[in-house]
């Protein structure tokens, strides 16, 4: 019989942590046992895992104990404090929150694009931002073909990108409840938001710099010119991304259909004069990233313009993190 781990998931009652543990079990993950970690909140919690109900425990310093690999979904902070600890009891953590990803000792890694990065790792690795990783997925095969040099992106973010109680409030706003103190700074059902995480320099958003730092760390292309705009949108899940690029080389639209056509984990959905394109509602669930309306204009010379749209919980988030632990023990 093969080699089967020791496995655990921090965060595990979150939007991403159920989303993990549905993951590990429909790719047949070789799981032995499965430790499944929240807060005092979810204690006396069950979570079903291969048709077995697993008791949530409580977070604490000595739950790493003879864990292997930990898919760490409990926001920053508890990463900070919780995921050296694992280390240092010999556990792998592949976090996916943004605690870790910009230091230069720990590997950010989108297995289509840079599984090598992971053979440097000391213990952590990090899992890139949702809207990131959904853009890379479509931008990287084009770089490869012919050098990226700058990306305008706009994104159009589900509300379960900011967790399992924002979905909630979607859902209540919609029904006519009053809005959900606390998760969105305004309405947000028949609304758009267009700020993603707090203002940073020069009044970009910590979400849009994300874009910036983390497409630069993933491609290996640190003079890479990203201008992000992030908005969240009263979609339930999936990403959508309007992305401008220019490249080195020209392409065409036929050959950037054939460059994506031929990328793991990208489908090609384009023939808008039928109505074909990518929206949330196909892509919800799915773990393919998806691209349509694919175009070059001849205002911008080098541009490609392309739509994306893909499942943040699935590639963004949980799926992209199981595919590190697969390259980890294959
Ligand atoms: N949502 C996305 O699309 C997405 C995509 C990529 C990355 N991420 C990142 O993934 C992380 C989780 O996001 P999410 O959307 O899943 O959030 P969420 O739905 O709010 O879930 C948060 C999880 O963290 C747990 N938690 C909170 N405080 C804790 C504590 N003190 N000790 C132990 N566990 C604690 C919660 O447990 P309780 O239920 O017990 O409170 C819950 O399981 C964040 O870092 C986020 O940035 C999210």
């Amino acid at each position: 019989m093969s080699r089967q781990f020791r496995v655990a998931v921090v965060g595990a009652t979150g939007a991403v942590g159920l989303e993990m543990i549905d993951v590990l079990a429909g790719r047949e993950f070789p799981v032995r046992d499965l430790t499944l970690l929240a807060s005092a909140r979810s204690k006396g919690k069950d979570l079903a895992f291969r048709g077995e109900k697993i008791p949530v425990e409580v977070l604490g310093p000595g739950s790493f104990k003879g864990i292997e690999i930990a898919l760490f979904s409990a926001g920053a902070s508890i990463s900070k404090e919780y995921a050296p600890i694992a280390a240092r009891a010999g556990t792998i953590v592949i976090d996916n929150s943004s605690a870790f990803r910009y230091e230069p000792e720990v590997p950010l890694v989108v297995p289509e694009i840079n599984s090598d990065a992971i053979d440097g790792h000391n213990g952590i690795i990090a899992n890139p931002n949702c809207s990131t990783i959904i853009m890379l997925m479509a931008l990287a095969p084009l770089h490869r073909a012919a050098r990226a040099q700058s990306v305008v992106v706009s994104t159009y973010q589900a509300v379960s990108g900011a967790g399992a109680r924002a979905m909630a409030a979607l859902e209540a706003e919609v029904m006519g409840r009053e809005p959900v103190a606390g998760i969105f700074p305004h309405p947000i059902a028949f609304n758009l938001i267009p700020r993603i995480d707090i203002i940073v320099d020069d009044d970009y958003t910590k979400e849009e710099m994300k874009m910036t730092w983390e497409s630069r760390k993933i491609l290996s292309h640190p003079d890479l010119k990203v201008s992000a705009t992030c908005v969240r949108v009263p979609v339930r899940r999936a990403h959508s991304e309007s992305v401008h690029a220019t490249f080195a080389e020209p392409l065409t639209p036929p050959r950037v259909r054939e460059i994506l056509a031929a990328a793991p984990g990208v489908q090609v959905l384009d023939d808008p004069r039928k109505d074909v394109y990518p929206m949330p509602l196909m892509v919800a669930g799915q773990d393919d990233v998806f691209v349509g309306r694919i175009r070059t204009s001849p205002s911008f010379p080098g541009a490609v313009d392309f739509w994306v749209v893909g499942d943040q919980l699935r590639k963004g988030a949980a799926l992209n993190a199981v595919q590190i632990a697969e390259s980890l023990v294959r």
